[in-house]
């Protein structure tokens, strides 16, 4: 059974109360909850994760390469435009990365523009709100990262 890993980093705990007119109004529970539910129906496992901590998700990252982890779906938030730190956890693991904003970050401020992750993602989807987990999990279901 496919093991997929869905990471959302800072503030994104906040989904459905955090500027709604950008983010949206689903809670995080909502998107994991409809994320699993996608899984169970293509004999998926979902492991769901978040964290305001970028050393967590650094831990995260590690243990999905350590125990197996087919594809991670993340979400790094803020930590999308700084953190070498987490680039290089990426670049140090097998596990291809999608990697996913709920916003579009080209409309947005000028340091939104740059993904210090995106050269070591597999790719990246922006602006599609919520579905843009749903397409990054339908790209691993059709064989992304495993070419
Ligand atoms: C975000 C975009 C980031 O710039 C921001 O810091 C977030 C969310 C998005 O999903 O659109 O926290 O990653």
């Amino acid at each position: 059974m496919k093991k997929i890993l869905l990471l959302n980093g800072p503030n994104l705990n906040r989904l459905g109360k955090r500027e709604p007119g950008i983010y949206g109004v689903s809670t995080l529970e909502d998107l994991e909850e409809r994320m699993v539910q996608l899984g169970v129906d293509s004999q998926i496992e979902i492991i769901c994760f978040q964290s305001n901590h970028e050393g967590e998700l650094i831990d995260k990252l590690h243990e999905a390469e350590d125990t197996g982890v087919d594809g991670i779906i993340f979400n790094p938030g803020a930590f999308t435009h700084y953190s070498y730190a987490i680039r290089d956890a990426i670049a140090g693991i097998g596990c291809p990365v999608i990697e996913v904003h709920i916003s579009n970050v080209y409309q947005r401020e000028e340091f939104r523009h740059k993904s210090v992750i995106a050269p070591v993602a597999k790719g990246q989807i922006a602006g599609l709100g919520l579905l843009g987990y749903e397409l990054a999990l339908e790209a691993f279901k059709r064989g992304k990262g495993e070419e």
